[in-house]
Parts: C-alpha cells; structure tokens; sequence
C-alpha cells in the first residue's frame, strides 16, 4: 500500500455492522452500483480478518480477471524495459501468474519461501505504525480490491495491482526484502509522529519512487512506479537528484501527480548503505538533527 492517507477511500462500518468504502466523485466506478457493493463485500472481509486465523479468498469475477490479465500483461512488458535488474531478476524468480488475480495466500506461497515475507489483507489505508511495523516481522499488509473495469490501465487508489506487481516483485528481491524488515525495526524506535511522517516520506522516495542508473540507463525499482502504467514511462522525464536522506524526508510533494523530482541511485548497493542505513540507525534524535528541529 501507500502510506499516504488521501490516496484510500475511505472505509467505514455502521452501527448495524455495515462495511462502506466510500469512493471519490472521481473513481471510474463510483457510479457503478454492482462494483461498489463488491468493493463493500471485500473490504467486510480485511475486515472480520484476525491474525493467525485464515485469509480472506476472493471469489474474483471474470469481469476483474480480466483486468488483472491486462495490466500484468502490459506491466510485465514494460518492467522488462523500465525496471531494475534487480526487480527483473526477483519478479522472474517469483512467477506471479498472469492469467488470474492470485489470492493473498498464493502471493505469500511463492514469496515466503524466497524472502520470508506473507501477505495480510487491509480493507483500505493501515495505520502507518502498524502498516511498517509489521515488516520487522515480514508481514506486508495489502488490499485485495481491483480497479474498475473500464479503466483497466488507471487507478486513483492502490490495489491488488499496486500491491501485488509492485510490492511482491520487490520483495522477492533479498536485498530489498532485507531493508523493508529495518523499516519495521525503525517503526518500534520512532516515539513522535514527525519523526514517523520523516521515515515514511524517505520510504516513499525510495521503496515507493526510487530510481537506480544501471548501464547508464535510468530504471525503476519503486513499488510505485512498478505498477503505474503511465509512469513507469514518464518518470525519466523527471529531474533526478542524488539520495539525500534529509532532502528525502523533508520533500514537499504532491501524490496525485506524477513525481517531478525522484532521488537516483547509482547502484543498489548504495540503496542499502544510504538507505538502509538510515532506516537501520534511525530514532527520534536523528530524525531531530535532520530536520533541524528538537525531538
Ligand atoms: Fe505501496
């Protein structure tokens, strides 16, 4: 998922027990009132969810799987010329099929065995604490809705495509899998929220929006710009900076917008010492001599 809250639609559940997930005028499915009870139905289900007990199975439609065959087949095409070797690599040895929508059990079934990582459902945004959280324990927490069918290639929210294209291939990379688990660690060090808000802003530059040269070649290995079909093109028209972890956590952005400045870099061992240091090092002190400002 993305970490940023004004990226989800909104759930909530009545007094009755009722689940509503309420979509934005501007959803391509707001005004569809069969995906919309769907939408309800699968978010009732992340919902009655407790740890240890079974994952919710989505009885997916033809009409989803469809969409599911079209962006995994159009992603997979330009993963294999935007993406990092790193993810190609990771993403060929994971074999997420194409043909179907995997339930979040066959996700965790090709991805444990390689990084150790499962999948858990979320009815919509996590809490941030719980969401980063839960990689110290190589838990990722992931919706389980898919975009509207009549626009297969769009989505105003993270879905199964966003979570599952995006994140699964990255995790089936050891080396990124190892810097998702510090970010969990990190997470139980951090005490104030700014300090928290400073760790997920350079998650979102890095694990959601970052960039490596390889080859002289610009590509991607953000989660972000994995799945999203318009900008895993558009994001080498950006202006590149140098990681710099304090640029990084203080950035003002906007999400709604393809990224204009993404943080490149120049191998991904540097990903790891950068990176991967600071969310290994990380706690509310450093944070403060980042940002100039007592904890
Ligand atoms: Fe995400």
């Amino acid at each position: 998922m993305f970490t940023e809250a004004q990226l989800y639609s909104p759930v909530t559940q009545g007094a009755d027990g009722d689940v509503m997930v309420h979509l934005s005028d501007e959803h391509p499915g707001v005004h569809d009132p069969e995906y919309r009870t769907r939408r309800n139905a699968i978010a009732a289900l992340a919902l009655d969810y407790r740890p240890g007990g079974p994952v919710p199975q989505i009885d997916y439609t033809e009409e989803e799987q469809g969409v599911w065959r079209i962006v995994s087949a159009e992603l997979a095409r330009k993963r294999e010329r935007y993406a990092s070797r790193e993810v190609i690599e990771a993403a060929e040895r994971l074999g997420l099929p194409g043909d179907h929508i995997p339930q979040l059990d066959e996700v965790t079934s090709k991805l444990f065995p390689r990084t150790g990582f499962r999948y858990a459902p979320a009815a919509g945004l996590v809490p941030l604490r719980e969401f980063f959280g839960s990689f110290s324990e190589r838990i990722f927490h992931s919706t389980q809705y898919i975009r509207h069918h009549s626009a297969p290639l769009y989505t105003p929210e993270p879905d199964a495509v966003h979570e599952i294209l995006g994140h699964a291939n990255q995790l089936a990379s050891p080396r990124f899998a190892a810097i998702y688990e510090t970010v969990g660690a990190a997470v139980n060090r951090l005490t104030t929220d700014r300090a928290l808000k400073f760790l997920a802003d350079v998650f979102w530059f890095s694990m959601e929006f970052g960039v490596v040269r390889e080859h002289g070649e610009i590509r991607c290995y953000g989660a972000g710009l994995l799945s999203s079909f318009g900008e895993i093109e558009e994001f080498r028209e950006a202006t590149l900076r140098p990681l710099d972890i304090r640029e990084m956590g203080t950035a003002v952005y906007d999400i709604t917008h393809y990224q204009p400045i993404l943080y490149c870099a120049e191998s991904i061992a540097e990903i790891e010492d950068v990176v991967g240091g600071f969310f290994t090092t990380v706690d509310d002190e450093v944070v403060a001599e980042l940002t100039g400002q007592p904890v």
